[in-house]
């Protein structure tokens, strides 16, 4: 490993104190400016430095949340009625962390769809796409432990339908669920785990696996919208001649980025934190209520398309494994893409259509989760959750029958 204390004049004061004990210099040289990107990264290369900054912003407003608000079963709901009306910017800072939520999952599906784009889950980047894969599952589990901590009364049925799909597992499936919730029912001591594991153990996991994701991308390299390797091209220096060092570079560019991300973000926070009811749902805004069940209970919108799928199917036991199946799917994308190229540039009319398939199914069943499971929804919803299994299922045909075009050696970009 270059040292980049070892070919500069030695630095003095502080900075040269520092650096003999910490390798502070060495390491931004070798992760920041040392870090050769490919020079075409574009629009959709944005996000994973979005999900970065998201996920700084909902410790920080996380940490001021939990000096005020209070788990347990007779004041969560009234402690955030406080927050709300009582501390200083409490509402600033529960919108701040409510919105946060939602675009959280914004910032990672764009993410996602971009590695289906260019294939960048492919080979040499498969481990990398398994991190992102555990990261997105700790992410589920931590959005869906925060929407509990409001005991409003969504947060209690929605609580009581998710648990219980353990109860699905054989013979285990019933203890499972009582382990899970500490009780006989969803109650105080859920409430209280539920508590511990969103603010201590899963930002924990998901800070681990964040700092996995990055060591695993600088190892292989970032992919491009090409999906070739600018490593194939090195020049007399010994650098790619496709790539520009990260910093400057991409660090001013990520800056325009969360300029742009932090203007519609904050429209939403200041104009429409609820957004219609799909950030902030309105059963929400009573107390947890064990006697009335919310007229349709549906989760918070980024996991609807899933919860979709479970309801499509009559029998639970079978839409609860439907359900963990989509997910599942989606862990073992690069081996099911058998395409001789990776970007979606050069691959044939087939993946074109299937691609774009996808996205539709996908919002489409995020919509039919949100509706009643009854008459029309549930037909829609049948035919889309086929649709989304044929995009994985057929995968390794379609992307070995068509025709591909040839991959430039060199990455295309336009000034
Ligand atoms: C907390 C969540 C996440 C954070 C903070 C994060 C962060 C990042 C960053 C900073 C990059 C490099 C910049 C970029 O390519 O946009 C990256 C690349 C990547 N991430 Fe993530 N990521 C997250 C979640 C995910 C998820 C859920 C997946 C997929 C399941 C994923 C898959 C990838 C892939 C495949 C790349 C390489 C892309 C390429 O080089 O073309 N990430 N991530």
């Amino acid at each position: 490993m270059a040292t980049a204390s070892s070919n500069t004049t030695p630095q003095k004061g502080f900075m040269g104190w520092l650096n003999k004990r910490l390798p502070v210099n060495a390491f931004l040289e070798n992760q920041l400016t040392g870090y050769y990107a490919p020079k075409n990264l574009n629009f959709w290369y944005f996000f994973g430095s979005l999900a970065l900054l998201v996920f700084v912003l909902q410790i920080l407003t996380g940490i001021f949340l939990t000096m005020h608000y209070k788990p347990g079963e007779a004041i969560a709901f009234d402690s955030v009625e406080y927050i709300m009306r009582e501390v200083e910017y409490g509402w600033l800072i529960r919108y701040l962390h409510s919105t946060g939520a939602s675009f959280f999952f914004v910032v990672v599906y764009l993410h996602m769809f971009r590695a289906l784009l260019y294939g960048s889950y492919r080979s040499p980047r498969e481990l990398l796409w398994l991190l992102g894969m555990f990261l997105y599952l700790a992410l589920m589990a931590e959005a869906f432990m925060g929407y509990v901590l409001p005991w409003g009364n969504m947060s209690y049925w929605g609580a009581q339908v998710i648990v219980n799909l353990f109860g699905t597992i054989p013979v285990v499936g019933p203890g499972l669920v009582e382990w899970i919730r500490g009780d006989y029912g969803i109650a105080d001591s859920t409430l209280n785990r539920f508590f511990a594991l969103h603010v201590i153990a899963l930002p924990f996991a998901i800070a681990l696996l964040v700092a996995l994701h990055l060591v695993a991308l600088h190892e292989t390299g970032s992919n491009n919208p090409d999906g070739n390797d600018i490593k194939d091209k090195v020049g007399k220096d010994g650098k790619p001649v496709d790539g520009i060092p990260f910093h400057p570079y991409y660090t001013v560019k990520d800056i325009v980025g969360v300029g742009v991300f932090l203007a519609i973000f904050c429209s939403v926070v200041f104009f429409a934190p609820t957004f219609g009811g799909l950030f902030l749902e309105k059963p929400n805004f009573e107390p947890a209520n064990p006697l009335s069940t919310p007229e349709h209970i549906a989760p918070v919108w980024y996991f609807t398309a899933f919860y979709a799928m479970l309801r499509a199917v009559p029998d639970q036991q079978l839409g609860a494994l439907i359900m963990l199946l989509s997910i599942l799917l989606l862990f073992l994308l690069p081996w099911l893409d058998r395409s001789p190229v990776r970007s979606i540039r050069y691959k044939g009319i087939l993946s074109k259509i299937a691609l774009g398939t996808f996205v539709v199914t996908f919002i489409a069943l995020s919509y039919l989760g949100l509706m009643p499971a009854d008459g029309v929804y549930v037909l829609l919803a049948r035919i889309f959750t086929v649709l989304y299994f044929a995009f994985f299922l057929l995968m390794p045909w379609y992307t070995r029958a068509e025709q591909t075009k040839p991959v430039p050696q060199r990455v295309t970009y336009h000034a």
